[in-house]
């Protein structure tokens, strides 16, 4: 498959009489997909009922004759001030009971019905013009659900759909409060309608409830996903596609996923890297103007599994200086282009940049677009030029299934979350952590999600902080080299401590008995190299201890190839630990210079440099912010 690029643009922002020229300048940029619409509920339906098609049925004439593949929002993220006088209740409310309301956007609560009705309404309507309309090529539902912490809500919408929530789960209330422990603090219910929502208590919840209302708010989003994806399903065939987002963890991507047809994520590398990735300062400025090295890849290869047939786009790509961050440095010569490629290795089909033109105007006329302002080319557009023009002569980009998986398992974040036992314990951190590991060997990396029965092909999978192991998952475990812990299988779905305690692993001989976690700047060296830290597990075990730390207590235990790790290690010991798994799993490795990433497609290897200096690799020079591919031998696999 042509991989190809796309833009994000909002014909409503600018006068008619820019439209042509702007279409006619984004194909001969190379640009082949315009992402429309998901905002514009305003212009399309200004008042209850009364709808303006003409504008964008002008737009959409004008782009597509230009030669562009339209993907079309449906504009439910952005309800107009009328939508929330016909529902005042509409809103989410924040933890202190907050009404969060109207002036920017996602003003709306996934638990009301009504507004759930009129989202659906508006496909409907949407679809009946659209639906079957040959130019538009994929329809963008919603716009990153969760954007601005709106997954969970603690309005009374939430609070009704949450008790009739609990009555279809646990049936009874008795059973409820036998799965809670609701015995403890006399917390016990004689009626559902007699539950809150986990907040505004004296101190904290119990982690049971809040860890049922974490499965709740996650399947809020789910249904209010589908009730749009089954009224366009109705009116289209072309592909249904949703927006996620990098690190936000609040509602279960697979399962959204699973009705969809194409997974999408919006990828701002220098914002993430500054807003909402842990890390010392060293890391932070020597990565400042390029992004952490492993974040833009792990959620390639997540939404590569989250699509239906590992179909999956960047449908926003950073271009230039984002203007949500704390601090929004400009990206390096280069690292947009490098940005694109990356995706395209992990097996993106189509990388569209957000947006074409920066807005003069209202929140976000400080975010870079590929034009600025004024209409002259910012410092993006050159380079997606250039992939455009490296694309038309390169050879396809195809995924091959990875030697080595990553299970993902979002109730893990949800339940580290509401009991992290140590202040920095943190499930995604721990998955980047591992994801870092492997590929600093150079290895390509499959991620999958827990509900995984059949890991054929998988020499290693590696299972890190998985708070419920399903049974499914366990038994796939038999037969290959696993690697699982910290804190694997060692509460139940409902939240309390198992009996059995955990792992609880096929064919392992260990408990965990005590766990331990230790504040910043403490760690426990191990002898020869590496040192663990933030958590450590005191192991009963009779297996085969493979690292143990300087008080000669296991680190890692191993029975076979299955392997437990009984703590959180640094980057020093995953370089040890990674090596020895590998062996055992047969599985080759290329250790790679710290700053540079590289990935295997079906025919090439890639190679990515992250870092502000030339690093020199399999015999060539790679500048700084720079990509270098090469031919492979062709990889045969099952
Ligand atoms: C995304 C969003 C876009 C725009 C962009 C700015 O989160 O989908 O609409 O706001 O961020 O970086």
């Amino acid at each position: 498959m042509k991989r190809s690029l796309g833009v994000c643009y909002y014909p409503e922002h600018w006068p008619r009489d820019m439209w042509e020229k702007d279409a006619t300048r984004m194909v001969a940029s190379g640009i082949t997909w315009v992402r429309i619409g998901e905002f514009a509920w305003s212009r399309i339906e200004p008042a209850p009922g009364t709808f303006d098609f003409d504008w964008l049925d002008d737009a959409i004439d004008v782009l597509s004759a230009a030669g562009l593949q339209i993907i079309l929002g449906t504009p439910t993220c952005t309800p107009p001030v009328w939508m929330t006088e016909r529902f005042p209740d509409i809103f989410a409310r924040d933890a202190q009971g907050h009404v969060r309301g109207f002036g920017s956007r996602r003003h709306y609560c996934f638990s009301h019905a009504g507004y759930r009705e009129a989202a659906a309404e508006i496909c409907t309507v949407l679809g009946a013009r659209y639906g079957r309309d040959p130019r538009i090529h994929a329809w963008q539902i919603d716009n990153e659900y969760g954007c601005h912490d709106t997954v969970l809500s603690w309005s009374e919408a939430a609070r009704d759909a949450f008790q009739t929530w609990l009555a279809t789960r646990y049936e009874t209330i008795d059973a409820l409060n036998t799965a809670w422990g609701n015995v403890f603090w006399s917390m016990e219910y004689s009626r559902f309608d007699q539950i809150g929502l986990p907040s505004l208590m004296v101190t904290e919840a119990n982690p049971s409830h809040e860890m049922a209302f974490r499965r709740f708010s996650s399947d809020q989003v789910v249904r209010w996903h589908e009730a749009q994806v089954s009224a366009l399903r109705a009116q289209t065939e072309a592909p249904l596609v949703h927006n996620y987002m990098g690190r936000v963890l609040d509602f279960d991507h697979f399962q959204v996923g699973a009705s969809i047809d194409i997974a999408s994520w919006d990828s701002y590398p220098i914002g993430f890297l500054s807003d909402r990735l842990e890390g010392p300062p060293e890391h932070k400025a020597r990565y400042l103007q390029q992004g952490d090295p492993d974040m833009q890849a792990f959620h390639h290869d997540l939404y590569r599994a989250v699509g239906r047939n590992g179909r999956w786009w960047v449908m926003e790509q950073q271009p230039g200086p984002v203007n949500w961050a704390p601090y929004n440095p400009a990206p390096l010569p280069g690292m947009v282009r490098l940005w694109t490629w990356e995706a395209f290795a992990h097996g993106a089909e189509m990388v569209s940049y957000f947006r074409w033109r920066q807005a003069p105007f209202a929140q976000e006329q400080m975010h870079a677009g590929l034009l600025r302002p004024d209409d002259a080319p910012a410092p993006g557009l050159g380079e997606a030029e250039v992939v455009a023009r490296e694309l038309a002569d390169m050879p396809d980009v195809s995924v091959v299934r990875a030697d080595v998986a990553l299970i993902f398992d979002y109730p893990s974040e949800w339940a580290w979350n509401t009991l992290p036992q140590g202040a920095d314990f943190n499930y995604f951190r721990l998955a980047l952590d591992t994801y870092r590991a492997l590929r600093r060997q150079g290895v390509s990396v499959d991620i999958l999600p827990s509900t995984v029965s059949d890991l054929e092909g998988y020499s290693l999978v590696l299972a890190p902080g998985m708070a419920s192991l399903p049974e499914a998952l366990r038994e796939a475990f038999r037969g290959r080299t696993v690697l699982a812990g910290p804190r694997t299988n060692c509460i139940t779905p409902e939240f309390s401590i198992p009996d059995p305690m955990g792992p609880a692993l096929p064919g392992l001989d260990a408990t965990v008995s005590r766990v331990e976690s230790l504040p910043p700047g403490i760690v426990r060296s191990v002898p020869d190299g590496g040192a663990v830290l933030r958590w450590i597990e005191t192991l009963e075990t009779e297996a085969t201890v493979d690292f143990e730390d300087e008080t000669g207590a296991p680190v890692l235990v191993s029975s076979g190839n299955v392997h437990y790790l009984g703590a959180w290690p640094d980057e020093m010991l995953w370089a040890r630990i990674i090596p020895m798994l590998a062996e055992k799993a047969g599985v080759a490795l290329t250790p790679v210079p710290e700053d540079l990433r590289i990935r295997d497609t079906q025919t090439h290897r890639f190679a990515f440099n992250y870092g502000p200096d030339t690093v020199e690799f399999n015999g060539e020079v790679i500048a700084a912010a720079g990509v270098a591919w090469w031919p492979l031998q062709p990889i045969e696999r099952a």
